[in-house]
C-alpha cells in the first residue's frame, strides 16, 4: 500500500504551461489512494480545464473565495481547506506564485490556503530557464525552503520557449515518487515524548513590574519543531516570547515564572523520554511580591531576592529512563564549568554556549555550540543558524536511541 493512501492532498495549480500535466498528476495521486482537492489560480484556467480536474479528482475544483454563480451564496473557506489537508502540493509553482508565497501576498484562494496551512507544503517550480536562474527566483526558492517548505526540484529539458535547460516542472511520476519518499522517510523519533523549556521567565515584583531577561525563546522553539519533524511528541513549556509554532505534534504550555515552569515540568516529567532545558530561567525572584503597585518614595529601593528552584537539577535528581539535556552559557573556563553542571545536574548531554564565540548567545540568529556528554567527550560544532543547531541536538537524541 502506498504511503499516499488515505492522505488528504490540496493540489494548488498556478498558471504556467506545465499545468497541463496536472491531469496526469491528479490521476496518479488518486491511483495511489489519496484524496485530492484541486485549487486553481485564475491564470491556470488558461492551461487546463477545471472540468478535467474535477472529473479526475471526483471533487469540485475551487478558484475563488466566493461562489457567486450559484443560486445560494456560498464561499470557500480557505482555513477549513488548509486544516483539512495532510499536505499541500503546489504544482506547477510559477515564478509569480513563488514570489507571492515569499512575501505572504494573499490575492487568491490558493495563497490564502497556503498562508493558513499547518501541514507540510511541497512545491514544484516551473518556469523558463532564465526566469529560473534569475537571482530573484533563486533567492525566493531559498527563502521558501527556510520557511520549511519542501521543494521538488525542477528538471532539465526542453522548455515551452524552445530553450533547453533547468526550469521544467518535475514529471508527475517524479513528483509522486518524491512525495512517497519524503513521507516514508524514517521518522526515528516516532513514539518518543520530549519535554522542552524555552524562553525567559518573568519574576513579579508587583502587579505591573517584573525581573526578566532577553531570551527570545528561538532556540527552544527550533528544537521543538526539529523534534516534531522527526516524529516526536513534544510538550513545549515556554515563558513569554514572540515565537509561534504550528505543528500537530507540539503542545505548547505558556507560563510566566520559574516556579510555574517548574510545576508544569514536574507534572509532565514522568511520562517523557527526553527533557531539554533550553529556557533562560531566572535564578532569583523577589522574596515578596507586592500586592499593589509599589509607589516611588525613597531615593534608594532594595528588592530582596530569593533563589528559584533549579528545574533541570530537580529533574536530574529524580530521573529514571529520561535523557536529560541542559544548556550552559559561560564566559570563562567554559569547559570546566559545563562539566561541573553535567555532574551537579546529573545530565546526559550539555550544550555549551561561550559568549567568547562570535555569533553565539542572545538576540542573534546564529549559535556556536560545543556538545559535552556525560563521559566528558567534547564535540565543538561550527557556527550555524539556530535551526541547524536544533537539528544537531535532535540528531544527538537520535544517536542515543539508535
Ligand atoms: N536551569 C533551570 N532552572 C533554573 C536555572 C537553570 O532549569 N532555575 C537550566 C537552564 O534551562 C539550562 C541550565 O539549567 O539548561 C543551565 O543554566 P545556567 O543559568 O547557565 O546555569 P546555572 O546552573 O544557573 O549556573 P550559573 O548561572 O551560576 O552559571
Amino acid at each position: 500500500m502506498s504511503v499516499l493512501s488515505g492522505k488528504k492532498i490540496v493540489l494548488g495549480i498556478s498558471g504556467g504551461i506545465a499545468a497541463y500535466k496536472t491531469a496526469s498528476l491528479v490521476r496518479l495521486l488518486i491511483k495511489a489512494g489519496a484524496e485530492v482537492q484541486v485549487i486553481m489560480t485564475p491564470a491556470s484556467h488558461q492551461f487546463v480545464t477545471s472540468f478535467t480536474l474535477s472529473t479526475l479528482s471526483k471533487k469540485p475544483v475551487y478558484t475563488d473565495f466566493f461562489n457567486s454563480n450559484q443560486a445560494t451564496s456560498t464561499w470557500n473557506n480557505h482555513v477549513e481547506i488548509a486544516l483539512w489537508a495532510d499536505l499541500i502540493l503546489i504544482a506547477p509553482a510559477t515564478a509569480n506564485t513563488i514570489s507571492k508565497m515569499v512575501t505572504g501576498a494573499c490575492d487568491n484562494l490558493l495563497q490564502a490556503i497556503y498562508l493558513s496551512a499547518k501541514c507540510p507544503v511541497y512545491f514544484a517550480p516551473a518556469m523558463d530557464l532564465d526566469m529560473y536562474i534569475h537571482p530573484s527566483t533563486q533567492n525566493n526558492l531559498k527563502v521558501l525552503e527556510s520557511y520549511k517548505n519542501l521543494m521538488i526540484p525542477a528538471e532539465k529539458g526542453e522548455l515551452a520557449s524552445g530553450l533547453f535547460g533547468e526550469g521544467r516542472m518535475a514529471e508527475p511520476e517524479n513528483i509522486v515518487a518524491f512525495l512517497t519518499k519524503s513521507l516514508s522517510k524514517d521518522k526515528s523519533l516516532n513514539g518518543k515524548k520530549i519535554l522542552i523549556t524555552a524562553g525567559p521567565t518573568y519574576e513579579a515584583i508587583d502587579p505591573v513590574r517584573f525581573i526578566g531577561n532577553h531570551s527570545s525563546g528561538k532556540m527552544g522553539f527550533d528544537i521543538a519543531l526539529a523534534a516534531a519533524q522527526e516524529g516526536a511528541k513534544v510538550v513545549l513549556v515556554t515563558g513569554p516570547t514572540q515565537q509561534h509554532i504550528n505543528h500537530p505534534l507540539v503542545e505548547t504550555i505558556s507560563v510566566l515564572s520559574a516556579q510555574e515552569m517548574y510545576d508544569v515540568c514536574h507534572q509532565h516529567f514522568d511520562g517523557v523520554d527526553v527533557f531539554i532545558g533550553a529556557a533562560a530561567v531566572a535564578d532569583y525572584r523577589p522574596k515578596n511580591k507586592a500586592t499593589q503597585k509599589i509607589k516611588k518614595s525613597a531615593d534608594d529601593f532594595v528588592i530582596e531576592l530569593e533563589k528559584n528552584p533549579d528545574i533541570l537539577a530537580s529533574l536530574g535528581a529524580i530521573k529514571k529512563q529520561q535523557f536529560l539535556i541542559g544548556f550552559a552559557l559561560e564566559t570563562e573556563n567554559e569547559i570546566e564549568h559545563a562539566q561541573q553542571k553535567i555532574r551537579k545536574k546529573n545530565l546526559d548531554l550539555i550544550v555549551l554556549n561561550s559568549l567568547n564565540d562570535q555569533g553565539a548567545g542572545f538576540g542573534v540568529p546564529t549559535n556556536k555550540v560545543t556538545f559535552i556528554d556525560k563521559a566528558f567527550h567534547i564535540m565543538p560544532m561550527e557556527l550555524k543558524s539556530k535551526e541547524a543547531v536544533a537539528v544537531d541536538i535532535v540528531n544527538k537524541i537520535k544517536e542515543h536511541y539508535a
